[in-house]
């Protein structure tokens, strides 16, 4: 996953309209921090979280900037301007990403603001998207079933938005393979 992480480095740094005007950032599921740490190094003004289970993060060193907190995304996340999931809600299934994405929300909606969660992760669409990226996606769709999880078509996201209390998205292509989706409540 750190590995990947490499791969949308140079996508990320050329995202600057979606971090503008950000001051905190949970990358919720965030790992060891490569995202986090990609994403600090083009925005250094961000202070980030990273945010993972205990055994993930429990003694990773943190710096000025990167705190790393341990916890259950199913109970509650850190409060912060936006909350990044990436490759992680198609690991789980409708119901479980539905209380992922209230989490979320919670977490951003604090302290009165109006913030965003960032969405990276596969959207199938088979009308636009070159051949060789559908067939892609849908052998991930088949090795995430495996995980009781699947890769999802807009319509399949917008209904997991809605149903999580979210009011808006929307969608820019990242890698080819990876989107990103800018959820606002
Ligand atoms: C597929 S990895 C994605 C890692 C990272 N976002 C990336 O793109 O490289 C999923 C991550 O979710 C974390 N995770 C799983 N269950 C979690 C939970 N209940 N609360 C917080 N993090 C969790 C895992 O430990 C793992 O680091």
């Amino acid at each position: 996953m750190a590995s990947d992480s490499q791969m949308v480095n140079l996508a990320l740094r050329d995202c600057n309209l979606v971090f503008e005007g950000l001051e905190s950032i949970v990358d919720v599921g965030g790992g060891t921090g490569a995202t986090a740490k990609i994403i600090s190094d083009a925005f250094p003004h961000l202070k980030f979280i990273v945010f993972d289970r205990p055994q993930v993060v429990g003694n990773l060193p943190g710096t000025n900037t990167l705190t790393y907190v341990g916890g259950d995304m199913f109970k509650s996340i850190p409060e912060a301007d936006a909350v990044i999931l990436k490759w992680i809600l198609h690991n789980w299934t409708d119901k479980d990403c539905i209380k992922i994405l209230e989490n979320c929300k919670e977490a951003i909606s604090s302290n009165g603001k109006r913030g965003k969660v960032i969405l990276i992760d596969i959207v199938i669409n088979e009308k636009q998207d070159e051949h060789e990226f559908t067939n892609l996606k849908q052998l991930m769709n088949v090795n995430m079933a495996c995980v009781n999880g699947k890769e999802r078509s807009e319509e399949e996201w917008k209904k997991l938005f809605m149903e999580a209390g979210f009011k808006d998205y929307k969608i820019t292509n990242l890698t080819g393979l990876l989107s990103l989706v800018e959820i606002y409540p």
